[in-house]
């Protein structure tokens, strides 16, 4: 069976508040999503790279225009990003078996080798699973008036990131199923089908790139790396 990775792409970053979407903004003088996708290329445990862009996207084309054997474009974008992730994988062709891994064109900072560790960690797993980090914080919840209204224990806490990895046909069955939920990440709609994914310890620099404070951290990470 294959290994494929479906990258969607196809957000408009409204947080960052930048005029063209986050992915197209420049990291140490590179666009953010060539970064994304050249660690993925680069991994030995990737076979295929999906990217997953909007219909009317023509910064890839304009100011990315990225080609690679490994690396198929799809102009397949929806209105979230489950909805994305959901054409992607139709229109990606393959077998049912083969092991998919999402992973958010927003994430430039994981590396190939982190790649390589998630999927030989996962590939023999029932269910499939994903990078999550504990948390560390003190977490509060709010009431309606702003103020706290309780300390939720922290200890079985995670954050997710991604890659998130499955089987081609269970997540398809999981997608199609989540089609009206509100649905942020593959991991829950699986979760929805009353199975458990595997949390695997992911790297504490798989940061998303969401608020325009998240690029300086970002093109720190990425240094440190280069070193
Ligand atoms: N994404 C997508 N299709 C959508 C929405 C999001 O492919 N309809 C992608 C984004 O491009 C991003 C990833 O999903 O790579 C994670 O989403 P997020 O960080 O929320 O990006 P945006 O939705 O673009 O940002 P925002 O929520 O601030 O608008
Ligand atoms: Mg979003």
């Amino acid at each position: 069976s294959a290994r494929l990775a479906l990258v969607p792409a196809a957000g408009s970053g409204s947080r960052m508040g930048s005029d063209i979407p986050k992915q197209y903004l420049t990291l140490l003088g590179k666009p953010l999503l060539a970064i994304t996708l050249e660690s993925l290329l680069s991994a030995d445990s990737i076979d295929l790279v999906y990217l997953l862009l909007s219909p009317d996207d023509s910064w890839f084309r304009d100011q990315v225009a990225l080609e690679h054997p490994k690396l198929r474009v799809l102009y397949c974008g929806g209105a979230s990003r489950a909805e994305t992730v959901r054409n992607g994988l139709l229109a990606a062709s393959g077998a049912a078996d083969d092991w998919i891994l999402v992973h958010d064109a927003a994430r430039p900072c994981l590396t190939p080798a982190e790649i390589d560790r998630l999927v030989a960690t996962l590939q023999d797993d029932p269910v499939g699973g994903l990078f999550a980090l504990p948390v560390a914080d003190t977490v509060k919840r709010a009431d309606a008036a702003g103020r706290v209204a309780a300390t939720v224990p922290r200890d079985d806490l995670w954050r997710a990131q991604t890659p998130q990895m499955f089987r081609r046909d269970l997540l398809s069955r999981a997608l199609a199923a989540g089609a009206s939920a509100a649905v942020t990440d593959e991991s829950s709609a699986v979760e929805a089908l009353g199975l458990a994914p595997r949390l695997v310890v992911g790297p504490v620099g798989n940061i998303k790139v969401t608020y325009p404070a998240d690029l300086a951290q970002a093109e720190l990470l990425l240094t440190m790396q280069a070193e």
